[in-house]
């Protein structure tokens, strides 16, 4: 049986998280998540005080399990974050920064407060905050990301924080996966790929077909994205990583663009933005797309992972058991 102490903490059956993703985690998705006993999580980015209003009253509509409401502080909006602090979900989750304040204001009301961080530097300021677990995220993971990659950042957190749990992120999209970030010594794993190609994510077709298809090689760092919309100066440095698009091959490698046509492309994206249009632009993903073979219900996959991650901890157990004499 796959189960961590985070899941005593968290109140859950399955160390496993469904990662905030920006706009993609209908409450479909979080409650089947959180249904099927791991934690979902719903994130506020880019989305109406309305309708995070209306997603939150589905979800619990939908279950009475744990879930996690996110904040990403590239994009944060005071407002939205009262609303979520009038009736508090089991678990609040930051990114992008490590915002004091707003941590102490989610455990003040009851919330377990996660932060995803990129370097040991962003753990300790994390931890030194007060906040209950550390989502360690690797450069792999799809959405805005740091530069280290998950293999030698997870142990480094994970010494740096202890006894804190960490939660791991960044290219996990099986059970082999999972096994080696609780190897590494990870309480549990945050996937936001392998959940973006569920049922209860994705409607649209071409997305399905493209994620179907992708391999590792084709999702890039956008810095693009950073010189259109230049971030807050208390943010991490991040960049985000998506599948190619037809966007992303005629513009990112421009070194050479003006002002103009900088505010242009700005123009577009907002556009995109606000018709729904914007995963034509830029598609987030992360190389973990390149194990993903099939569209399923978001319980089957996380029956899979478990059942995977169960054998590949036995397997890989064999390799440490006494030689004959
Ligand atoms: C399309 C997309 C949007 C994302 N949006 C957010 C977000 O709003 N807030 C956040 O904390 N993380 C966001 N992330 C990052 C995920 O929470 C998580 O760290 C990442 O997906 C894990 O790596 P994986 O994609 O390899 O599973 C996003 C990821 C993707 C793929």
């Amino acid at each position: 049986m796959l189960r961590t102490p985070l899941c005593d903490l968290l109140r859950i059956d399955i160390p496993i998280v469904q990662a905030p993703a920006s706009p993609y985690t209908t409450p479909e998705l979080v409650s089947a998540v959180s249904n099927a006993g791991g934690l979902g999580s719903y994130s506020t980015a880019l989305r109406t005080l309305e309708r995070i209003d209306h997603d939150l009253t589905r979800i619990r509509e939908l279950t009475d399990k744990p879930f996690a409401v996110n904040f990403l502080m590239e994009s944060f909006d005071p407002d939205a974050f009262a609303l979520v602090m009038d009736h508090p979900p089991a678990v609040v989750s930051f990114a992008a920064s490590v915002p004091q304040t707003h941590i102490a204001t989610a455990r003040e009301r009851g919330a377990i407060v996660f932060s995803q961080i990129t370097t040991v530097n962003q753990a300790r300021l994390a931890a030194d905050s007060g906040v209950d677990v550390i989502v360690a995220q690797g450069s792999e993971a799809g959405g805005l990301t740091g530069t280290i990659s998950l293999m030698p950042l997870l142990p480094q957190v994970v010494d740096a924080v202890s006894p804190r749990p960490v939660v791991a992120a960044g290219g996990i999209g099986d059970g082999r996966g999972v096994a080696a970030a609780l190897v590494l010594g990870a309480q549990g794993v945050n996937l936001g790929t392998r959940f973006l190609a569920s049922e209860e994510a994705f409607p649209d077709e071409g997305r399905r077909a493209a994620f179907l298809q992708a391999q590792s090689e084709d999702t890039l760092q956008a810095t693009i994205l950073n010189r259109l919309f230049p971030s807050e100066s208390d943010t991490f440095p991040l960049a985000m990583r998506s599948l190619r698009t037809p966007f992303l091959n005629e513009w990112e490698s421009r070194a050479d663009l003006t002002d103009s046509e900088l505010e242009s492309l700005r123009m577009q994206m907002m556009e995109a933005i606000e018709s729904g249009r914007m995963g034509d632009m830029v598609a987030g993903a992360g190389q973990s797309v390149g194990l993903i073979t099939e569209i399923a219900p978001a319980a089957e996959i996380i029956q899979r992972i478990v059942e995977e991650a169960e054998a590949a901890l036995s397997h890989a157990a064999r390799w440490s058991a006494p030689t004959p004499s």
